[in-house]
């Protein structure tokens, strides 16, 4: 494993973090490629109950990285779509996760780390943690995060973080759905795991069966949400 993500257990909580403090954990391809990665070890390992995902440093992540991005001199299409198609793969791990996510952030949440924190189950913020999606601001196209942001928050809310590209603080954040909960800035990591140890002590399966009825029923029109809800109850009572 690199040293791009940090790796701990406490109990059956574990922790994953991003570890390019010096970038404000800037997504670097190695970055998401090496946190996917643990996310599935995570997600199969039956011992581990929650994931709570941090960044280390100043800032949860200042989203993608930029560093290799030239205005004038666009990478070509196919790289660009090789690049969108890692990054939207990774989007849809996050979704599809079995094992509940919390994310701990601080500092700045900005694009995709605001997306990567906003996809997440449960989301504990810093009082004085900043969000928001410089994309179009900078010329690019916010395709890759607009799916996830719309379904999360709806679209004049979604549209206007988009494309009038201001940040938002954690009270903004919180009103608008983005975030469970705000915290003094020292206590998101405390907060997070005690979020974490109140899921880790409930029945794990019937903790897998909400998630999964939640995440599905989500997408669908509420008489099949309902139908849904009804196939799931059957699924849970093989594990009764
Ligand atoms: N990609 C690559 N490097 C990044 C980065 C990114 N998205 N965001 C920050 N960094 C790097 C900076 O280049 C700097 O590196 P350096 O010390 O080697 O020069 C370091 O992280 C610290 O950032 P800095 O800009 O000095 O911190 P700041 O507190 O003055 O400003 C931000 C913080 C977040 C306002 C500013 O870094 C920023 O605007 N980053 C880009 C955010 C963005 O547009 N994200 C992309 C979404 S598509």
């Amino acid at each position: 494993m690199s040293d791009l993500i940090l790796v701990r257990n406490q109990g059956a909580i574990r922790f994953i973090s991003m570890n390019r403090p010096d970038k404000l954990n800037a997504m670097s391809e190695s970055l998401v490629d090496d946190l996917a990665r643990e996310l599935h070890v995570a997600d199969d390992d039956q011992g581990v109950a929650v994931i709570v995902i941090t960044g280390e440093g100043r800032a949860f992540s200042a989203g993608a990285d930029l560093s290799d991005w030239d205005a004038d001199n666009p990478a070509p299409a196919r790289e660009v779509a090789a690049g969108l198609t890692r990054v939207m793969g990774f989007y849809g791990q996050l979704v599809a996760m079995n094992t509940p996510l919390i994310a701990a952030v601080q500092g700045y949440v900005l694009g995709g780390g605001c997306n990567l924190a906003i996809s997440c189950d449960l989301v504990v913020a810093g009082q004085s943690a900043i969000f928001g999606y410089p994309e179009v601001r900078l010329g690019l196209a916010a395709t890759g995060v607009t799916p996830t942001l719309v379904h999360q928050i709806g679209r004049k809310a979604a549209f206007e973080l988009l494309t009038l590209c201001d940040n938002i603080d954690a009270e903004k954040a919180l009103a608008l759905g983005m975030i469970n909960r705000i915290v003094a800035d020292d206590q998101v990591l405390s907060e997070a795991t005690k979020m974490a140890e109140q899921l880790a002590s409930f029945n794990a399966d019937a903790l897998w069966l909400t998630k999964q009825t939640l995440r599905r029923a989500a997408d669908l029109p509420l008489g099949k949400a309902i139908e849904l809800g009804l196939d799931m109850g059957f699924t849970a009572k093989m594990y009764q």
